[in-house]
């Protein structure tokens, strides 16, 4: 009913392949069924109503008009959530349908479940309600330092503070000959996933229910289903259905639990499915942050110490707040060696739109920051912004600012080596320059910048967490072909990225077999974990590895039984069963019994440790993945457009199992960086979401796709499956700051603000007025370069 069909194809190829994806065809052409084309026998429409209030007391709440409309089988508030009215990842302190007060604009009152979406929507317009407005906490550095500001929550504004303490910044800043100070600030980033949140409850009629739904983590959104629904876990099953993006923002519930309770009370199928302006209210986005930061150094370039305050905006519910300020915390200082840090990151509460996951998740805000407090302490001391960095990097045997030992390869000064040598793109030709087919300007005004930046993530979740992925594999007779194939097992979601693609990769690599086949994900299947964090190759990967040992091993004991006189090691090749002198033995296909063998395997990452809550000291993290990034752009200073001609990278990947793969993720995360530097903004007013649409909310499409050259690095990670890195964030980390670099390069303007708007780039006052722009840095060596002047004919 739900399509898994296309997923469960055979795939070829090995590792340092790129075969096809098996779900590559149905995408492109539009058969692949992802959640919002659900549909089952009898179903119903769910639809929400949500609150226009960011902050407000709900005074009167009657269904009464809205249930009694013919067509109408269900209208739901919290009276009727039998379990815990709350969901959050970590926390719950959300509410699955609306209290007394609502804190957050879009937060759901009521759900409705009707004959067809059209009924649905005059259900929730009969829905009578009104509201007394509070007033809202709007300011983030309020909620975090001023304790006269209201309250949020009775226990405080402060969702998470993490400190790191490392060496004595006092007597670092006491020594030091140059210092440079700035504010910055990264506005509100959305996921801007294609496919909206979607659902399709089905109820099994004796009280149990199984939820279709696109979600990066199926077993975490059934314990939370089974605490709201108050049902045991074997009432409830969550299969994953087809996902359209998520880079985070499915990670917290959105359909989840109001389609298994319409489902559950109405006693048949309920799909969900938001346009997009419901979903930009109904999943978290990037935490908009406000960073302090100061770095001191010698005359001589010898870096002394950072000081930083980050304030992460979290709104009003914990999701994974906790989490982002823990990163930004300790990814703050940047990937440097600086001897003193004193640094504190903040996540806070406010009633602005709840922020949580999103690729980078901590490490892009603050990425923002250090890299241009690099460039500018650069630009002071003299010195090479590279060349600079490249003294400073963190390297194997350095430590963290937590003070981590870094035991695998950290080549940071490489990768910057790597994008600085790439050649630089020529200069614009008639219909290149910014506002392109526009033809705004004939470059009068156009300036040409190069700016540099490297980022650094976490790969997996540390901080003590003992987190694993269970993976098994059945590998049996294809009685069609007579040939071994082999299934695999995983509530691993696939989002995208392509893991259905790398496990069959692995398989196929492991065992010898040609057909790999991938089972539907759902719950009944072992914990696989959350897709996110970069981690689904390394533990999923390497749940699927190891359950391929375990076959290997299984084949090669019967191969013994079958021919005792096997001479040394075994070993598979080409579908077969060798001894040690070469002889084949059998062939795999012969050996499988009828119904084939099996293996599970779990696969724990390395140990990590907590983080020391007052000095910021530990173990935290299972990987470091690192990117750097050089941009090109081109200004146009009347106009204020910023076009990104190259942005180039290079990346350390550990060992690139897919290179297609690899570098789709590296270019899609740049792009998604190089958004956030220059388009992608959901404003805030008042607490309300001023642009939930594709029309004002800007993404980058090929259009605005720069050349994306890229630089693959496969030093091998001792610690890792196969030496693998997780490679979807880092490159999301550094586009960004490597955008605003060049930005900074061409137009010799501060721009502390991401998205870089047309006024922080702009010449217009300080040529006509002849006022200084205050606080601009000392123009750094390429800039600013004056662009030819193009004869259009
Ligand atoms: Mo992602 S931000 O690790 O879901």
């Amino acid at each position: 009913m739900t399509g898994w069909s296309d997923n469960t194809s055979a795939v070829t190829g090995r590792l340092g392949d790129s075969p096809l994806r098996p779900d590559g065809a149905a995408k492109v052409t539009g058969a692949f069924p992802y959640a919002s084309d659900l549909r089952a026998d009898g179903m119903l429409w769910g639809a929400t109503l949500r609150s226009p209030h960011p902050h407000a007391r709900i005074t009167r709440l009657d269904t009464a008009a809205a249930r009694a409309l013919p067509g109408v089988y269900a209208v739901l508030t919290r009276a009727d959530v039998p379990g815990l009215n709350r969901h959050g990842l970590e926390h719950p302190d959300q509410p699955v349908l609306a209290e007394d007060i609502v804190r957050c604009e879009g937060e759901p009152i009521a759900i409705v479940a009707a004959a067809d979406p059209a009924l649905a929507r005059r259900a929730l317009s009969a829905i009578e309600i009104d509201y007394t407005p509070l007033e809202p906490l709007l300011d983030p550095w309020r909620a975090a330092f001023d304790p006269a500001a209201p309250r949020v929550w009775p226990a405080g504004n402060i969702v998470r503070h993490v400190p790191i303490r490392r060496g004595d910044p006092a007597a670092a800043r006491a020594r030091a000959e140059v210092v440079v100070r700035g504010d910055y600030e990264v506005g509100m980033q959305d996921q801007a996933f294609l496919g909206p949140e979607a659902g399709l409850a089905i109820p099994d009629g004796a009280g149990g229910v199984t939820l279709h739904v696109a979600s990066q983590w199926i077993h975490l959104d059934r314990r939370q289903l089974c605490r709201i629904l108050a049902l045991p876990a074997d009432r409830v099953r969550v299969a994953l259905a087809g996902v359209g993006g998520a880079f985070g923002g499915r990670e917290d519930l959105s359909v989840h639990a109001h389609a298994c309770l319409l489902a559950l009370r109405t006693g048949r199928p309920v799909k969900m499915v938001y346009d997009r302006e419901e979903s930009f209210h109904a999943h978290v986005h990037r935490h908009p942050a406000r960073l302090r930061y100061e770095h001191g150094a010698l005359r001589d370039g010898t870096l002394l110490y950072v000081r930083a305050q980050v304030v992460l905006d979290g709104g009003a519910y914990t999701s994974c707040s906790p989490e982002v300020a823990f990163n930004a915390a300790v990814f703050g200082a940047g990937p440097y060696d600086v001897p003193a840090v004193h640094l504190d990151a903040y996540a806070v509460y406010t009633h602005n739109p709840v922020c949580g996951a999103m690729r980078g998740f901590g490490a892009v805000q603050v990425a923002v920051a250090y890299e241009a407090q690099m460039d500018r302490l650069a630009a002071r001391l003299g010195a090479d912004p590279v060349t600079f960095r490249q003294r400073h990097a963190l390297r194997r045997g350095s430590h963290s600012a937590t003070g981590q030992l870094i035991d695998a390869p950290a080549p940071v000064a490489e990768l910057l080596q790597r994008v600085r040598d790439l050649p630089l793109p020529s200069a614009p030709g008639p219909g290149e320059l910014p506002g392109g087919a526009l033809g705004s300007t004939r470059g009068e005004g156009v300036r040409r910048g190069v700016g540099y930046a490297v980022g650094f993530k976490n790969v997996a979740f540390g901080e003590g967490a003992d987190d694993y992925s269970i993976a098994r594999i059945r590998l049996h007779r294809n009685d069609l072909h007579a040939a071994p194939e082999a299934t695999v097992y995983t509530a691993a979601a696939e989002v995208g990225q392509g893991l259905v693609t790398v496990l069959g990769q692995i398989v196929r690599a492991e065992l010898g077999v040609g057909r790999v086949r991938l089972a539907p994900a759902d719950t009944d299947l072992g914990e696989a974990g959350s897709t996110s964090a970069s981690r689904q190759t390394y533990m999923t990967g390497g749940a699927v590895r190891a359950a391929c040992d375990t076959l290997r091993e299984s084949l090669f004991e019967l191969a013994r039984r079958h021919a005792p006189t096997a001479r040394g090691e075994l070993r598979l090749r080409d579908g077969a069963v060798v001894d040690a002198t070469g002889r084949t033995l059998v062939s795999v296909a012969e050996l499988l019994p009828g119904n084939g063998i099996e293996a599970e395997a779990e696969y724990h990452h390395r140990r990590t440790g907590p983080l020391d809550p007052v000095t910021g000291q530990g173990d935290v993290t299972v990987q470091f993945a690192f990117c750097a990034h050089r941009a090109v752009v081109d200004v146009d200073t009347e106009l204020g457009i910023v076009k990104v001609v190259a942005l180039d990278a290079a990346q350390d990947v550990g060992r690139a199992l897919n290179p297609d793969a690899v570098t789709g993720q590296i270019q899609g995360g740049a792009l998604q960086g190089m958004g956030l530097a220059v388009m992608e903004e959901l404003i805030v007013e008042n607490g309300k979401l001023r642009n939930p649409s594709f029309t004002d909310y800007l993404i980058p499409t090929a259009l605005d796709a720069p050349s994306m050259r890229v630089e693959v690095l496969e030093l091998a990670d001792p610690h890792a499956p196969y030496g693998l890195r997780g490679v979807g964030e880092p490159p999301t980390v550094s586009a960004t700051p490597a955008v605003a670099a060049a930005v900074r390069a061409a137009t010799g303007r501060p721009v502390t603000r991401v998205p870089i708007r047309p006024d922080d780039v702009i010449e217009f006052e300080t040529r006509c007025a002849g006022i200084e722009a205050d606080a601009v840095p000392a123009p750094g060596r390429a800039v600013p370069q004056r662009v030819e002047q193009h004869d259009r004919g």
